[in-house]
């Protein structure tokens, strides 16, 4: 079998949504000090409903792989569902990564659940702290390259 499916190829070849969103609404930013890597998020959000996302990913092929496949799960969806995605249910859409690079799609599921935190925070919207990560200051799971 194959290291990596074909919708992980597919998306590290052909990225969806990269770029800026330069007055996005939200904006978050994770990184990763053991493999280096870095991924930013951009959210564009009208109602309540993410009607736009961008990402920037300076990293592996399965970080931007899955930077691409949360950002095509989360666009149009209500901010609420939005913060219920999980690095599991991005692993799941791109059928699958090997285990140890599974670390990568937490970078996504991060960087989606800060970039809603600076939203709420700039629009002095009350939510509850524990439903966003802890600040990372070590190196998280990300050991391999
Ligand atoms: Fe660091 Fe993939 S995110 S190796």
């Amino acid at each position: 079998m194959a290291l990596y499916s074909e919708k992980v190829m597919d998306h590290f070849r052909h990225p969806r949504n990269v770029g800026v969103i330069e007055d996005a609404d939200g904006v978050g930013e994770v990184g990763n000090p053991v493999c280096g890597d870095i991924m930013k998020i951009y959210l564009k959000i009208d109602g309540d409903i993410v009607t736009d996302v961008k990402f920037e990913t300076f990293g592996c092929g399965s970080a931007i792989a899955s930077s691409s496949m949360a950002t095509e799960m989360i666009k149009g969806k209500p901010v609420s569902e939005v913060l219920t995605l999980t690095n599991k249910a991005v692993t799941e859409a791109l059928d699958g990564l090997p285990a140890h690079k599974l670390h990568c799609s937490v970078l996504a599921e991060e960087a989606i659940k800060k970039a809603v935190k600076d939203y709420y925070d700039r629009n002095g919207i009350p939510y509850d702290p524990a439903q966003f990560p802890e600040e990372e200051e070590e190196g998280g799971a990300c050991r391999f390259r």
